[in-house]
């Protein structure tokens, strides 16, 4: 599944024609019955994510004015299916017109869900089984191959899954924000050891055109359409992640006190916030520890730093002699091949992402060494684009030359040119099925309750 940059006759195809045909082109049988198979398995993260690991006052309370109360996020995801593959794909009746305003994000920000009258946990569940035993009732009437476009390639229930696993990541960052006992299982797993010899710490990534976004891609958002032609001067960019053990230089140097190497806007952030560390991070004994999921541990210095904000990416990046990757850069790094012109659906290829390749999935409850995967570098030996942490880039979320709202502009162009940064390339809670290397993230630049880290660049104009 390839993209391809220019109009070049020798190779000469449209960027539809330029991908090999993977899902699109899958018989609709295995296609539906891939589809019932995730939507089964989002639902059993959701569930080990809320009813099956606390209780209803932990469901209910509001653990951070950031989240959203967990009832919240859970009912929600019914409620999104409900809309979109009860009554949209499937044009059948509504079953809980009643509840669509509590469940509107749009309606309530995340600070006042707390407040509303919101189904109970024992609600929210049995709604959401009755929604999707509808919903799996009609998945054999659903006309994938030439409906509407809503439907074409089982557009709108990717997106619905998509949505289920996106919203467990949040309730992730809601754990990670809770006090008190650990209940996520698996939290003790030993750390992983990057197996992999160090490589060079930077790649310069050649001057020219690549095909950035997607037009064919069956699971691709909106804002990752269409694909277009970008191109860039040569730079450098890091292999790997920076670590916890360089962002602790960082803060031994002095950086977070240093207003050279902050934005105006990041000291501002810097000085009426007084941190001086990544979230979750705290000092004690001449050591730096972290409270992760309800468990304080050394901070791991081979790990990717996490729970860093955009300004303290920036700052960071700045203070090493380098600086934060725009978007473009990013996405040609993680898949453009010098040697085809091509750009990859993954950095490794076409291949689903499996347990060679990258930290995803929530697999782990932490990102693995910086360094690991060799098995999912980019044609260029980019190490780890995808999986671990998400990676602040420069860009400012916009959408592309072409873009057009679909199948609703609430998802993406609402949050275009608003000053909210992107985000790349997944974390250890993302799942496989919603992350790839055209896939965007976004958030405001102060948040650091994401699973968000960075890697650094540099231009090559020396070159
Ligand atoms: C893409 C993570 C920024 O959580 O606001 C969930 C995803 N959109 N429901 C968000 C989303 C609608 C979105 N992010
Ligand atoms: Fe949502």
């Amino acid at each position: 599944m390839n993209e391809h940059p220019t109009g070049d006759p020798g190779r000469h195809r449209t960027a539809d024609e330029g991908r090999e045909p993977a899902p699109a082109a899958e018989d609709t049988g295995r296609l539906r019955e891939r589809i019932a198979a995730e939507l089964g398995r989002v639902r059993e993260r959701s569930l080990g994510l809320t009813v099956e690991t606390l209780d209803e006052a932990e469901l209910v309370a509001q653990h951070s004015p950031l989240m959203s109360p967990l009832v919240w996020d859970l009912a929600h995801v019914g409620n999104y299916e409900e809309q979109w593959l009860v009554r949209a794909a499937a044009g059948q009746e509504a079953l809980r017109p009643d509840i669509d305003v509590l469940y509107d994000a749009f309606e309530n920000p995340r600070a006042d869900r707390v407040n509303l009258p919101l189904l109970t946990p024992d609600e929210a569940r049995e709604y959401n089984d009755r929604v999707r035993a509808r919903v799996l009732d009609s998945l054999d009437r659903a006309p994938m191959e030439s409906g509407p476009a809503l439907l074409e390639s089982g557009f709108v229930y990717h997106m619905v899954i998509q949505h289920e696993h996106q919203h467990d990541e949040t309730m992730l960052a809601t754990h990670q924000l809770r006090r008190g006992d650990p209940v996520l299982p698996g939290l003790a797993a030993p750390a992983p050891r990057a197996e992999a010899p160090p490589g060079p710490a930077e790649i310069l990534i050649e001057a020219g055109p690549f095909m950035m976004g997607t037009t064919a891609d069956p699971w691709a958002y909106d804002n990752e359409r269409p694909a277009h032609t970008v191109d860039l001067p040569a730079f450098w960019i890091d292999t790997r992640a920076v670590s916890n053990a360089a962002h602790m230089d960082f803060i031994a140097d002095g950086g977070y006190d240093d207003p050279r190497w902050w934005s105006e806007q990041g000291w501002a952030w810097r000085t009426r916030s007084g941190k001086r560390a990544p979230a979750f991070w705290h000092r004690d004994a001449g050591r730096w520890w972290r409270r992760r999921f309800g468990r304080v541990e050394p901070v791991p210095p081979e790990e990717p730093v996490q729970h860093v904000c955009h300004h303290e990416a920036e700052a960071h990046a700045r203070w090493a002699g380098k600086r934060l990757p725009t978007e473009a850069e990013w996405e040609k790094a993680a898949r453009h091949d010098p040697a085809t012109g091509l750009s990859r659906r993954f950095p490794w290829g076409t291949q689903e992402p499996g347990p060679r390749h990258a930290n995803l999935g929530q697999r782990l409850l932490r990102p693995a060494p910086a360094g690991s995967f060799p098995g999912g570098d980019s044609p260029t030996g980019v190490r780890q684009m995808l999986g671990d942490v998400w990676e602040w880039t420069s860009t400012v979320f916009a959408g592309y030359p072409g873009f057009r709202a679909f199948p609703y502009p609430e998802y993406s162009e609402v949050f275009f040119d608003q000053g909210y940064r992107v985000l790349r390339g997944g974390s250890w809670a993302t799942h496989p099925t919603s992350v790839r290397a055209t896939f965007r993230n976004w958030d405001h630049p102060v948040r650091r309750q994401i699973f968000s880290g960075f890697r650094c660049a540099r231009d090559a104009g020396e070159v």
